[in-house]
Parts: structure tokens; C-alpha cells; sequence
């Protein structure tokens, strides 16, 4: 059950993908969700080459399922990135932040899939152009950088699916059997993950991080960066409600980066600083009440979704 062409393409038993998650998506949770049936998906945002050899050898020790790479396009190191985790036995890459026409030839000769996450109709026609195998519809209510339009899933996913014949999988405010059948009942194929995963046994997160988002509302998120040119939704914090006044008094971007500083990404996911670093999470996270293992995850999605099913059936 739940099999679409998303696995055929992807090799895979359930669509069910881990979004590319900066610092928290490294090789333990990568190739949990593999071996539990699912893509994992290294997040190679803040890993050099080295990095993505040394957890390539993970995941294989751990896993001989698939995994795939995710490289935000504003790493001016991108194709050597691509090209090193093919090296090292990743069949997917996703890239995101930026046009992945340049980088659809390089990953396709090499025999490897290429997906792309979107934010509108717009750029996912783009993507069919450049040859992608694979559109990822990300809604706004996902954590971590969103579309400037701020268009949410459930507007985004059929909108892309009827743009496109490219296989579109549903990203943001996706974390349970619920969620996953509602993105196969708006058009999508498979859906992608990153909070619920985020608050996983084998995330690489600090457990501050993972305790904070067990414990956060629906409401308990906020978007950084829409005058910086890079909109953000973060968990609420010390740090967002800071950047959140800056912006509305109008700082100038340039101020307001000298004030932010660099690498309160690292001092919160790793260093457990979760008042002064910043936390991407998305607004699905006020649903998470406990951490579980990254194959506890998947499980509990597929046997949700098909009670989900049989409950839809009867109606
Ligand atoms: C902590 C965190 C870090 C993320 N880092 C990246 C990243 O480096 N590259 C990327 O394309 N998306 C990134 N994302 C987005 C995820 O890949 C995924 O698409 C998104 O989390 C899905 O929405 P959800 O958070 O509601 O599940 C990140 C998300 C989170 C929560």
C-alpha cells in the first residue's frame, strides 16, 4: 500500500523522504529512514567533502538501501559536493535555494536522480524544463528557508501537481499518517519530512533542540529574514523575537546581519543554546509530543495513513 512511481524512481518501499535538514540530517538519522523504507537524505548544508565521505561510510555500514544528498545552491562549492557524495554511492541529489538547471545534466550523466524543492507553480514548470526527475513542493509552513510568496501546502501541493507531468512530492506541515495522505489526496506522490524527523533519536540535533520542540505549540514558530533576503521559519525564541522588532522598526539588512552574527545555527542545533541560536522548525512541530526512532516514525505514519484510509472508505 502507498506505492507510487516515487519509489520506483527513488528504489524505495514507502514515498516518504527526509528533507535535507542543515547540521541535524547526518549519517545515523540518514540511514535510519533508509533502512526503515524511506529516502534519507544527508544534509550537506554545513558538511565539506570530508564530511560527506566519512557519513557516506556510515550509512553503508548501517544500511545497503538508498540515500540521497541535499546541497542548498547558495554553496558556491556545490558541484564538488554532488560530485563527491556520488562518489561515495548516493542514487539521489536534491538541491534547493537557487536554479538547478546548471547542476540536472551534472547529476543525471553521472546516473544519479535529481530533485528540486519549489515554493511556486512558477519554478517547478522550470524545474520540469530542466529535466528534474523529482519536484518538491515546499509549502510555507515548513521549517527552514520558504518562498518569499509564503503560499502553504495545502494551496501549493495540487497547484504544482497540475502544473507539471514531473512526479511532485509535498513538503511542510507534514509529520503523521494524516498529513501523508492528505498530500497523496491533493496530487503529490510522496511527501518530505524535516521537524518531525528533527525530533528524532537519531538526529543529529542537540537534545535541548529535541526537547524544544516536543514542547512547543502550534504557534511556537516565527519567520526570520524577510527583509534579509531569506525568509526563515525558526522556533519562537530570545533571538526571532529580536529579529522579528529589528525588521518591523526597519534596520537595515546589513545592521541587522552585523547584529545577528554568524553561526547561531551551529550554537543552537549543536551547542543546545536555545534561546540565543537559531532553530529551523516548522509550524507542524506543536504536533510532536515525543521523540521516537526515525523507524518508529515511518511505521507509525504508514499505519496511521491506512487507518486514515479505511476511516475515509466507510464515509
Ligand atoms: C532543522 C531544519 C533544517 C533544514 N535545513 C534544510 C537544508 O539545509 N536544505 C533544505 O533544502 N531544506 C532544509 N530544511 C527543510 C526540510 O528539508 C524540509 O523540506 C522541511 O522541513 C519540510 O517541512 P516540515 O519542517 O514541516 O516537515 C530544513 C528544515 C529543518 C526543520
Amino acid at each position: 500500500m502507498f506505492r507510487t512511481q516515487i519509489c520506483d524512481i527513488l528504489n524505495i518501499e514507502y514515498p516518504i523522504i527526509l528533507g535535507g535538514m542543515v547540521w541535524v540530517g547526518r549519517a545515523d538519522l540518514v540511514a535510519a529512514v533508509s533502512d526503515a523504507g524511506g529516502l534519507g537524505v544527508l544534509g550537506a548544508g554545513g558538511m565539506t567533502v570530508e564530511d560527506i565521505e566519512k557519513d557516506s561510510e556510515i550509512i553503508k555500514a548501517k544500511t545497503s538501501k538508498p540515500f540521497g544528498l541535499n546541497v542548498p545552491l547558495a554553496r558556491p562549492d556545490a558541484d564538488e559536493l554532488i560530485n563527491a557524495a556520488i562518489d561515495c554511492g548516493a542514487s539521489v541529489i536534491s538541491t534547493s535555494a537557487g536554479s538547478p538547471k546548471k547542476y540536472t545534466a551534472l547529476i543525471k550523466d553521472r546516473g544519479a536522480k535529481a530533485m528540486h524543492v519549489v515554493s511556486a507553480a512558477k519554478f517547478a514548470k522550470k524545474c520540469e524544463e530542466a529535466g528534474l526527475d523529482i519536484i518538491v513542493a515546499e509549502g510555507f509552513e515548513a521549517g527552514g528557508h520558504n518562498g518569499f510568496d509564503e503560499i502553504t501546502t495545502m494551496a501549493l501541493t495540487p497547484q504544482v501537481a497540475s502544473s507539471v507531468s514531473t512526479p511532485v512530492v509535498s513538503a511542510g506541515g507534514i509529520a503523521d499518517g494524516r498529513g501523508f495522505v492528505a498530500a497523496l489526496a491533493l496530487g503529490a506522490q510522496g511527501v518530505q519530512i524535516g521537524t518531525r524527523f528533527m525530533a528524532s533519536a537519531e538526529a543529529a540535533a542537540h537534545q535541548n533542540v529535541k526537547d524544544a520542540v516536543v514542547n512547543m505549540e502550534d504557534s511556537g514558530t516565527a519567520i526570520t529574514g524577510r527583509t534579509t533576503g531569506g525568509p526563515a521559519r525558526c522556533l519562537k525564541n530570545k533571538l526571532t523575537d529580536m529579529i522579528v522588532a529589528e525588521e518591523a522598526k526597519g534596520t537595515p539588512p546589513d545592521k541587522l546581519m552585523e547584529m545577528i552574527g554568524g553561526g547561531r545555527s551551529i550554537t543552537a542545533c549543536l551547542d543546545g543554546d536555545c534561546d540565543e541560536g537559531s532553530i529551523y522548525c516548522g509550524q507542524i512541530g506543536g504536533s510532536i509530543t515525543s521523540i521516537k526512532t526515525a523507524g518508529e516514525i515511518i511505521a507509525d505514519i504508514v499505519s496511521e495513513a491506512k487507518q486514515v484510509m479505511e476511516s475515509l472508505n466507510s464515509l
